[in-house]
């Protein structure tokens, strides 16, 4: 996520001037420590903790509240409007659809805000996980069982896989199964009032904007999709070419500077700008 958080989400609130972030499972808080060096007023947290505790850690930064709660139980009750929100909270269905759901009728964002998704790729943009399967109704519960994940195989693995500890859906992809599922079916629900693209690499990014039905921000947010769409390839890019990805353009959504990074630009004209230029590693 953290490579995500500087490629993306950093440059996005610092051109956007975004203020108030609400962040949905934090960890031991790897994203919220980047994110808490931009010159932001508010910070909520809402994690029940299992990882850390968050209370303790941020006791001193007068700008974060920890709500040490699921993201169900706390979203109906948080006051406020959000700039940007990260969800990375319970991967699941249920648990994502209805988060979706909590901050479009609360209107805990910003019209022309963001919220961010991690894990919309393998192995759970198709499949839920549960933290706490107790607290998902059995009706939209998937069976589950405690073994790994394998690549291309709907299964869950007898031996080894991915995420073998944690409380996986024994079979992949259908409905009412995985976060990618829950943000395109939440999308279907309210069709033209958001825009929403995917970065496919490593877990994957998903990014989703509540319109003001604005052309330059819907110009901007197309702009943000090419961003996506290139970073997608450059995981391939990479393995093949061997680019090295901390090389990879920031600064997308100002698509002359980008074009440049397709040819080469001058190491001047790249530091005057800041967008660093493609190259390959020694
Ligand atoms: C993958 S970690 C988050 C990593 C973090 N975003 C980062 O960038 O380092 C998932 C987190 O979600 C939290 N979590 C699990 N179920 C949750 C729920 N229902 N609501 C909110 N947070 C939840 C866990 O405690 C854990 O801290």
């Amino acid at each position: 996520m953290q490579q995500f958080v500087r490629h993306f989400i950093i440059p996005l609130a610092r051109k956007r001037g975004w203020k108030s972030f609400c962040e949905i499972g934090a960890s031991t808080g790897l994203s919220t420590d980047e994110l808490l060096k931009l010159p932001i007023t508010s910070y909520t947290i809402i994690d029940p903790c299992f990882d850390a505790d968050l209370s303790l850690k941020y006791a001193g930064d007068a700008r974060v509240t920890v709500q040490k709660s699921n993201s169900l139980d706390a979203l109906p009750n948080l006051a406020g409007t959000y700039d940007c929100i990260l969800i990375d909270g319970d991967h699941n269905w249920y648990t994502v659809i209805n988060e979706l759901r909590l901050i479009q009728q609360r209107g805990l964002l910003r019209p022309g805000g963001m919220i961010f998704f991690h894990d919309v790729e393998w192995p759970y943009g198709r499949r839920d996980l549960y933290y706490q399967p107790d607290t998902i109704p059995t009706e939209y519960r998937q069976e589950y069982e405690h073994k790994g994940i394998v690549r291309g195989r709907s299964q869950l693995a007898d031996h080894g896989g991915a995420a073998r500890h944690l409380c996986n859906a024994v079979r992949e992809g259908g409905s009412r199964n995985g976060v990618l599922t829950a943000v395109e079916d939440f999308v279907a629900e309210h069709a033209s009032e958001y825009n929403f693209c995917r970065v496919r690499l490593q877990f994957g990014l998903g990014i989703l904007q509540y319109r003001r039905k604005r052309l330059s921000e819907d110009l901007s947010f197309f702009l943000l999709r090419i961003k996506a769409g290139m970073y997608s390839l450059y995981g391939p890019l990479h393995r093949l070419k061997k680019l090295t990805l901390k090389e990879f353009p920031r600064d997308l959504e100002y698509p002359l500077r980008w074009t440049a990074a397709g040819r080469k630009i001058s190491s001047s004209a790249s530091r005057k700008s800041g967008t660093p230029r493609l190259q390959t590693s020694p």
